[in-house]
């Protein structure tokens, strides 16, 4: 998945921003080595290094990892599938925010945060949860229905409607508390922490045309400009509940984690 990491940072800083919570619950220490899995363009690991523990980033886009490495030289960051990675020496814990969602193999990634911990180490992780952005994929549902141009072959195309359950075509992972919970206790996790919340989120200036061509438009790579553009302002219509005294608010619902490795 290839990003563009520098309207990344410019026009998304709130996600690194929702974070800082997060890196509170974590409580980096100074003898501590840290993992931050799926990094993005690095903020929160500068903010876990300047804390005085040693931190090492990880994401799966080379982008995101070359403007993380350009932000923050004196850390070490790595291009790597939050699914199938492996470090040279356990960490005390991994910490991860706004990332999992990505990563529909969430069992291999659990597997691999798990692999990652030693002994008691601490996994603590914010990702979309359950119902999170629904009112915007429905939309997204509803404009690929209705958007008559597109033609039925086209519509019928999985890749072109990934966003339609019930199918494993969804691209996003957005797991209930019993979901996630089980799921880290089967490889080897006791959860001590989780919390899904409603966390309603100002698109600003890109609004929601912004955020789905910066998040979902990649999905529907086959369509031309002019069918887009039909897709987003029928998105725009269906979801038009988001559009709030002049602004566009995403309905996020985050997954907020902590488990400890037995
Ligand atoms: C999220 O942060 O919840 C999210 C971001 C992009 C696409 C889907 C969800």
């Amino acid at each position: 998945m290839n990003w563009n990491a520098t309207h990344y940072q410019q026009q998304y800083s709130y996600i690194w921003q929702h974070g800082e919570s997060l890196l509170a619950q974590l409580n980096p220490q100074v003898t501590e080595k840290i993992l931050d899995l799926g990094c993005g363009t690095g903020q929160l690991a500068g903010q876990i290094s300047a804390s005085g523990a040693e931190v090492i980033g990880i994401d799966s886009d080379p982008n995101m990892i070359a403007q993380a490495q350009a932000n923050y030289p004196h850390i070490t960051f790595k291009v790597a599938d939050a699914a199938d990675f492996q470090l040279v020496e356990p960490v005390d814990a991994v910490f991860s925010n706004a990332a999992l969602h990505w990563v529909t193999q969430a069992e291999d990634a659990a597997r691999c945060v798990a692999r990652s911990l030693k002994p008691n180490g601490r996994f603590v992780a914010e990702l979309g949860g359950k119902g999170n952005v629904q009112t915007i994929l429905t939309a997204l549902e509803t404009a690929l229905e209705t958007v008559s141009n597109l033609g039925e072959e086209m519509r019928d195309r999985p890749t072109l409607n990934p966003l339609t359950p019930p199918n494993n075509l969804n691209p996003w992972y957005f797991p209930s508390i019993g979901e996630y919970s089980s799921l880290l206790e089967k490889v080897g996790f006791e959860v001590v922490f989780a919390q899904l919340f409603d966390r309603p989120t100002p698109l600003g200036d890109a609004g929601l045309a912004g955020w789905l061509a910066m998040f979902s438009q990649r999905f529907f790579a086959d369509l031309s400009a002019a069918q887009w553009a039909q897709i987003v302002s029928a998105v725009e219509t269906a979801a038009s509940e988001l559009y709030q005294e002049g602004q566009w608010i995403a309905d996020y619902r985050r997954l907020r984690i902590v488990a400890v490795k037995k």
